[in-house]
């Protein structure tokens, strides 16, 4: 029997490994000029953490999550939940009274996989606990712009404000009368849901009921006084910033804790998978989960599949950077010699490859363009009692062959003519 991974489930092999690494430095470096320190949380949390949180008639907790029934406990299907349940277990507001926090990790959901979308996917996580300023609202959207200019990715940004407890209620009324008028008109799905969690039928994706709900009341249109100055405060602050945004009054999130602002930065060149990144304001989650009362807290996470998807639709990011060195010894004792010489390269930080097999120098040269190395060092009888090596630039094929020195400081020298890390 063939074993293999599971459907949605992805090796990420060596190769494109280093373009995963490469992305979590640089977001990594991104998060600490805006100030936030990483918390790592566990995989597996209980069950209600989750159904609590994303709420029971999502369909992340309705039909997406991987589930121990026996033991009530669930492979997290999404970072906000943990960070918090973490941030209140440990009290870390009572030490710090605005947490900023990202997380970087899997996460599990049983959707139907295709390109862009997996059963185990990973989050860079980014949240603010602590506090109810429109002005974090605009950073952490200025964050996520500029981690997208920088990366080169061409993204446009959608908002929306959802209210909140005190001016959602009578909007939520408000939809389902024209939901009530127009419902056997709409898909089976949105029918359901009309009853359960009417404002996910704004977010359909059936054409038919798309058209259907086009004239459906804005949410926009029933902001309370704090929600609307909030919303206008958070339009202003990108304007100021020069970051381009579109209003979407039909953006609900499939999650249930968010309230007022809420975000998606979306692609092209994703097919079907358009969001690269979003999250929003979740003013009453904190306490839900047993933190202190009125606790604000607003976040976002970005797809990192999604992201290297894009990034390798990119030249510049070829996967493969190989090594600097291959060193071809021929014979034993230039073997030996290549072998301590590799020990040393490395020391001072080269990357080195070398042969262990004897092979010819045809085939040893044949290895060192498997392995993309920058330079091949070749080191035989004659040269072994020279005391030098003959270097080939394995990469400009017209350059000469010159002799090198087999001594630290004449690898040393190179340096400048390898590519940076
Ligand atoms: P979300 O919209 O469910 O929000 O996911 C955020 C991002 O994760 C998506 O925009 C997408 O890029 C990526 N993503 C989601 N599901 C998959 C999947 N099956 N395969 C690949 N990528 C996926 C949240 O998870 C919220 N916790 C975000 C948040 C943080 N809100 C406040 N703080």
């Amino acid at each position: 029997m063939k074993l293999k991974a599971l459907k949605g489930f992805k090796d990420i092999l060596p190769g494109e490994v280093e373009l995963w690494q490469e992305l979590e430095e640089f977001a990594r470096v991104l998060f600490a000029q805006y100030n936030f320190a990483e918390i790592r949380v566990p995989l597996l949390e209980e069950t209600a953490l989750f159904s609590r949180a994303i709420g029971d008639l999502t369909d992340i907790v309705e039909k997406e999550m991987y589930t121990f029934t026996d033991k009530k406990q669930t492979l997290r299907p999404e970072g906000t939940a943990s960070v918090i349940r973490a941030v209140v277990e440990n009290g870390l507001l009572v030490k710090k009274p605005v947490q900023r926090l990202f997380t970087i990790g899997p996460m599990f959901r049983h959707e139907r996989p295709q390109k862009g979308r997996l059963r185990q996917f990973h989050q860079l996580d980014v949240e603010v606990l602590g506090s109810e300023s429109a002005l974090v609202d605009v950073e952490l959207m200025s964050l996520a712009a500029l981690f997208f200019k920088e990366l080169g990715i061409n993204v446009s940004l959608e908002i929306n404000s959802l209210g909140c407890k005190k001016c959602r209620p009578s909007y939520r009324d408000a939809l389902l009368t024209f939901i009530t008028e127009h419902k056997e008109k709409l898909c089976g799905d949105c029918q359901r849901r009309s009853e359960t969690n009417p404002l996910r039928v704004l977010d359909c994706k059936v054409p038919s009921c798309r058209e259907h709900i086009a004239d459906a009341p804005s949410v926009q249109d029933w902001l309370c006084d704090e929600c609307s100055s909030h919303f206008s405060l958070v339009q202003k602050g990108l304007q100021e910033l020069n970051i381009d945004f579109s209003l979407n009054k039909f953006m609900v999130r499939g999650l249930d804790y968010y309230c007022r602002t809420t975000f998606e930065f979306l692609t092209k060149d994703l097919g079907a998978q358009a969001a690269v990144a979003a999250g929003g304001r979740y003013d009453g989650l904190v306490e839900l989960l047993g933190g202190a009362k009125d606790t604000p807290g607003i976040g976002f996470a970005m797809g990192m599949e999604r992201i290297i998807l894009l990034l390798l639709q990119k030249d510049e990011f070829a996967l493969d950077k190989g090594v600097d060195f291959f060193l071809a010894g021929l014979g034993k004792a230039a073997e030996e010699k290549v072998f301590t010489l590799a020990w040393q390269l490395r020391q001072e930080g080269f990357s080195v490859a070398l042969d262990y097999e004897g092979r010819s120098l045809k085939a040893q040269m044949k290895l060192a363009d498997r392995e993309n190395a920058h330079f091949a060092v070749i080191v035989g009888e004659e040269e072994l009692a020279g005391g030098y090596g003959v270097l080939r630039s394995m990469k400009d094929r017209d350059a000469e062959q010159r002799k090198i020195p087999l001594t630290l400081d004449a690898f040393l020298e190179l340096t400048e003519e390898l590519p940076e890390e």
